[in-house]
């Protein structure tokens, strides 16, 4: 097992990505390197393979020695420019492993309810929101959004309501803070769930993961050649649903756009009409598999 993260569906993703040889290829979440080695594997010692990843750690625990790799240390939702900075016009192929690598979740920013670490959860660390900030500052509607909005929690009032009134007493700080403010707002046999649910909302925000997954989805229409493929594994339903929709009609809505001639707009064909899972051997061996979810598109020619 590979300490630093275990690839989810990596071969499924490779077959996905339907390598051309002579490609160019750009790994959007290059975390530990997982999928990016293999995609190195694939590809000739002419082509290249451009990787992304917001967090400075990941990029510096996982230097990969190749002199066909291009490292951006930067958000995905801005990889037009990366690739125009680069003289990158269009691509083969994309790969997402959208949300945080395992050695963001074992590290001392909060990322997860069982560790009694302070609140932080940005993946970049240069960037100004942290959790912290999120949980003292932000107002009630605005507590309520994001647990509804990042969590689909039916009673997000309620629970913004909980955050405010433990605040007029205390600094929320640590993660326990959190398991102390929300005891007795969960059914107990679904306490981890809702947890992971709350830690999720808090997350997405301080990351902004909404709108740098909607970003570049939409830039993927911009710099995918014909028949350059899109392949993201999402973790929850919230990205899922934006990826199915983006995939399915070129939007985010669930229903198809019309052009002014009455033409239905579908840039993807889909590779697969549903989702692919983790067989029960990898959700085995590897935990954080279990709800990951992957889905294939590629742009019409
Ligand atoms: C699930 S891990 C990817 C693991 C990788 N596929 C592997 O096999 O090792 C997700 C990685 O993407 C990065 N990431 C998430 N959102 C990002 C964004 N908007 N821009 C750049 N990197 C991002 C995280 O920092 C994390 O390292």
């Amino acid at each position: 097992m590979n300490k630093f993260h275990e690839p989810v569906l990596l071969a499924e993703c490779i077959t996905g990505l339907n390598i051309n040889k002579k490609g160019i290829y750009v790994d959007v979440t290059f975390g530990g390197g997982g999928h990016s080695r293999e995609i190195l594997r694939k590809i000739s010692k002419d082509s290249k393979l451009i990787v992304f990843d917001q967090d400075q750690e990941s990029i510096l625990q996982n230097d990969i020695k190749d002199d066909r790799i291009i490292i951006m240390n930067k958000n995905f939702r801005y990889l037009h420019n990366c690739l125009t900075s680069i003289g990158v016009d269009k691509v083969d192929g994309i790969i997402a492993d959208l949300g945080v690598s395992s050695h963001q979740i074992n590290t001392s920013r909060g990322f997860s309810f069982n560790s009694r670490v302070k609140l932080d959860m940005r993946m970049n660390k240069a960037s100004s929101l942290t959790a912290l900030e999120v949980l003292n500052e932000y107002n009630k509607e605005n507590l309520s959004r994001i647990l509804k909005n990042h969590a689909d929690f039916p009673n997000s009032q309620k629970l913004a309501e909980k955050i405010i009134n433990y605040r007029k007493k205390s600094y929320i700080q640590y993660s326990q803070d959190l398991l102390d403010l929300f005891s007795g707002s969960f059914f107990v046999p679904k306490k981890n769930q809702f947890f992971a649910r709350i830690f999720q909302a808090i997350r997405i925000e301080v990351n902004d993961e909404i709108n740098s997954l909607k970003e570049l989805l939409k830039t993927s229409l911009k710099v995918l050649n014909p028949k350059g493929r899109l392949v993201v594994i999402s973790y929850h339903s919230i990205e899922d649903r934006i990826v199915k929709n983006f995939m399915k009609y070129g939007h985010f809505e669930p229903f198809p756009k019309k052009d002014f001639f009455g033409n239905h707009f579908r840039p993807f064909n889909l590779i697969n009409k549903k989702p692919v899972f983790p067989n029960q051997e990898e959700q085995k061996i590897n935990n954080r598999s279990r709800s990951a979810k992957l889905r294939i598109a590629e742009i019409k020619t």
